[in-house]
Order: structure tokens, then sequence, then C-alpha cells
């Protein structure tokens, strides 16, 4: 048993098997199997070559708290992935294209740079000479970066290590290929062999690998999801790029906390870390228009306030439309659908609109009760009050439920300037923002109608 052999693991689901195969014994995920060799350093022993490795030692000899960080100074960077980049880790940054991938990436090593870590910066996407021009945007200064244009993973590697790099960016994954696959860059198993190898090389020879991944509409097969399973962290990098806001997402993070995010501007000058991210949604909001309802949604540990739209008119001939906008439009229909039979509000000949503003997408059911009391105040015209705030979410019933971390979320409100949140009677809580408790959706049509 102890000789030097090999098992393949799934890439998808991460089952082992002894024997290759063309898909996983476990999943059933087809060209996933990777080669894995089992007690490497045995087998390297047994045939004569390289020493034993390291020996196993017991975790409470290990200090804990010797994680380095290198920070890059732009906070919210540095906030998702847990306090800064964290030596010999491999991180993903996905994100549609156009979104800000590359700038990010540049920013980052320049403040490297400029903090004395050496980066290399490797694009297959773009020239040296259209990187200068990128890089002379930013407010950052880039010019001591290292770059090089290249797309052969071998030369990658060789620059990076004759450079002594600390880290290395890569853009993008996609572009990359190794000449000991066949296949075009791109293809599945070039992308994968080219992440597993990067990984590699950052474990064994501890520079830091930042890759860019593309992402399609439609989440192409040799997108980053792929890579996913191979590297330590995953960002993703979302927003509408025709609004100035970008949202850097953590999605799985072996150094820290997934579903932070952190909020972008893109300026003139690059990327802008938001300062008050709470709130950046909110911008542009004109109290005192009828279907308009404000939300505290959580994003990992941090509350965000966001907008939600509603508009119902007189639907024209035929079934009325249901359009919704950064909401499920299956959760709209649920939602219009209780508000109709448990809060007696017909929507059968209007047409409803519901719009999230500034590109955010509510994930969570917490942001129930602002849809429907924007959906209420549309119907009656009748604005809610400028300085109330909805959580909570609804039921089928009609019932209105509590939700987690209220107090953190009215706690950022009342910074914000809200003074009254409507909730569920049955939320516990202290607070010194006023507290209209409902039990049911027929309530808050009445208090909105009063
Ligand atoms: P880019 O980083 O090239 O996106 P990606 O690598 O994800 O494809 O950025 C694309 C957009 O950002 C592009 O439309 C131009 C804009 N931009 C600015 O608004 N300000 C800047 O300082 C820079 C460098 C880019
Ligand atoms: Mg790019």
């Amino acid at each position: 048993m102890s000789k030097g052999r090999s098992v393949f693991r799934c890439t998808d689901c991460g089952a082992e098997q002894p024997k290759w195969a063309g898909k996983c014994d476990a999943c059933g995920a087809w060209n996933t199997l990777v080669e894995e060799a089992v007690g490497r350093n045995v087998g390297k022993m047994e045939r004569g070559k390289g020493s034993p490795g390291p020996s196993p030692v017991q975790l409470s000899n290990i200090p804990s708290d010797n994680m380095q960080r290198w920070k890059t100074g732009l906070e919210e960077f540095d906030f998702v992935l847990g306090g800064g980049i964290v030596p010999g880790s491999v991180t993903l940054v996905g994100g549609e294209p156009g979104i800000g991938k590359s700038t990010l990436l540049m920013q980052v090593a320049a403040r490297l740079e400029s903090a004395g870590i050496r980066t290399l910066y490797v694009s297959g996407e773009e020239s040296p000479e259209q990187l200068r021009l990128r890089a002379d945007r930013l407010s950052e200064n880039a010019g001591n970066i290292h770059v090089l244009g290249e797309t052969r993973l071998e030369a990658i590697v060789h620059h990076a290590a004759a450079l002594g790099a600390r880290v290395v960016l890569l853009d993008s994954i996609q572009t990359t290929y190794t000449e000991e696959l066949e296949g075009a860059p791109g293809n599945v198993g070039q992308v994968r062999e080219c992440a597993a190898r990067l990984m590699r090389f950052a474990k064994e020879a501890g520079p830091a690998v930042l890759l860019v991944g593309h992402v399609t509409k439609g989440g192409g097969i040799a997108g980053p999801k792929t890579l996913e399973h191979i590297v330590d962290t995953v960002l993703y990098f979302e927003g509408e790029s025709t609004l100035d806001h970008r949202i850097l997402r953590a999605v799985k993070n072996r150094f820290g906390s997934v579903d932070e995010i952190g909020v972008f501007q893109m300026t003139a000058a690059g990327l802008e870390p938001v300062a008050n991210p709470a709130a950046a949604f909110l911008a542009g909001r004109t109290t005192g228009v009828s279907g308009s309802a404000v939300t505290a949604l959580m994003e990992g540990t941090r509350p965000m306030l966001v907008e939600i739209q509603a508009l119902a008119s007189k639907a024209g001939f035929g079934t009325p439309q249901r359009v919704a906008t950064g909401l499920d439009h299956r959760r709209l229909a649920v939602l219009l659908a209780v508000l109709e039979r448990r809060g007696g509000l017909p929507f059968g000949n209007l047409d409803v609109f519901v719009n999230v503003t500034g590109g955010v997408r509510l994930a969570e059911p917490s942001t129930d009760l602002a849809v429907l009391a924007a959906l209420v105040s549309s119907v009656h015209d009748r604005p809610v009050p400028g300085d109330a705030l909805f959580v909570g979410e609804v039921g089928l019933g009609g019932e209105i439920r509590p939700v987690a971390g209220v107090e953190r979320r009215l706690a950022e409100a009342s910074r914000q300037g809200f003074r009254r949140v409507f909730l569920s009677a049955r939320s516990k809580l202290s607070t010194t923002i006023e507290v209209v408790a409902l039990e049911n959706i027929g309530e808050l049509a009445r208090r909105l109608a009063a």
C-alpha cells in the first residue's frame, strides 16, 4: 500500500476513485477526474529521488496567528479577502467582460508594488502598450509594475520565478495555455490544467496568484465555475456596466468569510472604494413619491439599504404584464398572489413593474415586506413615510415573519437617518427606532392607507 500510487479526484464533487474513467463514479460528471499522487514523497523516496518532505506535526504546535497578509490599501478589496492577500494563495476574480476586472487587478498591482511587494502583471488580452494606457488613467502610480504580454503558462511561470514576483496577476485564465496539452486556450482542459499548475506553483514557490476569469451571460463551460474547486478564493465582480457601482463578492474563501461584499465606484481614474457602502444604493432616492420603499438586506456581515420601486398601472388588452428587475419574477408572482388573496388588493387588471434600484439583486426573503409596501403604495398612489424602513418575510398565509440580524440592520438604518421600521410583531429586539409591529399584510395595507 505504501507504494507511490495515484488516485483520481473529481474536480466537481471532490470524491476520489482508484481508477481513471470517463466519468466520476460518485457524481457522474464527465471529464472531471484529475490524477493526484498519493504520498507523493513516499513514492519519490522509493524511487530514490527527493527528500521525505515535511513530517507530520501536531496542530497545537503550529502558531495560529502567523498568517501573513499583504494589504493593498484598497479597503474594500482587502475587506472582501478577509484582510488582504495571503501569500501562496490562488484567487479567482470572475466577472462579465467590461465590468472592471483588469482595472481592479492593475490597481492592486500598483499598490502592492508601491508597498515594496514585487508583482508581475501578465496579460494575454492586452499588449503592454495598452496596459500602459490603462495605467495612465489610474490614480495609483502604476509605473513600477512589471508587465508581460504572454499566454504560454510555461513562460509565465518561468518569468514569475526569475523576477522573484511575490504576487502574480494573470489576465486571463481563458487566454492561457500549456504546451503539454492539445486544445485551444480557453477550453475546459486547458483552463483546468493551467489553474491546477498555477495552484501548485503558488503552493511550492510561495507567490500569491490572482487569476481573472470571464463568465458569459450564459455561464460558459470553460468559465470560472469549473475552477472554483481548484482555487482558494473566488471573488465575483458584479454590477451593471452602465451604472457606476461595482460589487466585489467573495463566494468562496479559504482564508476569510464568504458572502462579504465590497463596493466600488468606477471613476475616470479607476475604481474607488465607496466610503459608505450601506447607503451607496440609496443615492438619488426621491422621497414623497408613491411606489417606493426601503429595506435593509444583509450582505455577509454588512447591512445594506436598498430602494424598491413598484408601479401598478391599468393594463391594456390581454394578460397584465409582470416585469421584475433585481427580483425573481416568480417571487413577485407569489407576493402578488398573497397580496391579492390575503390583503384584498386586486391586481387582475393591473400591469405591475418592480425595480430594485442601483442594480442590486434581491436574494433574501427579508425584503418581501418592502416589495409589498411599494406595491400597496403604488396602488393607492400614496407615498410611504420617507423615514420608514420595511424588514420582514411574508408567508403564503399573509403572515409577516421575523428575519435574522434585525438589530444590525436597524442600527445601520438609524445611522442613515431612518426613524421608524415596519416589521414582524414576532421580532424580538431592542432599538431606538420607532417600531410598527405587524402581524400580517392586512395590517400593512391598513397602516399604509391610514
Ligand atoms: P476593464 O477593467 O477593462 O474590464 P474587464 O477587464 O472586466 O473586461 O474595464 C472596463 C471598463 O472600465 C471600460 O468600459 C472602461 C472603464 N474604465 C473607467 O471608467 N475608468 C478607468 O479608469 C478605467 C481604467 C476603465
Ligand atoms: Mg480585462
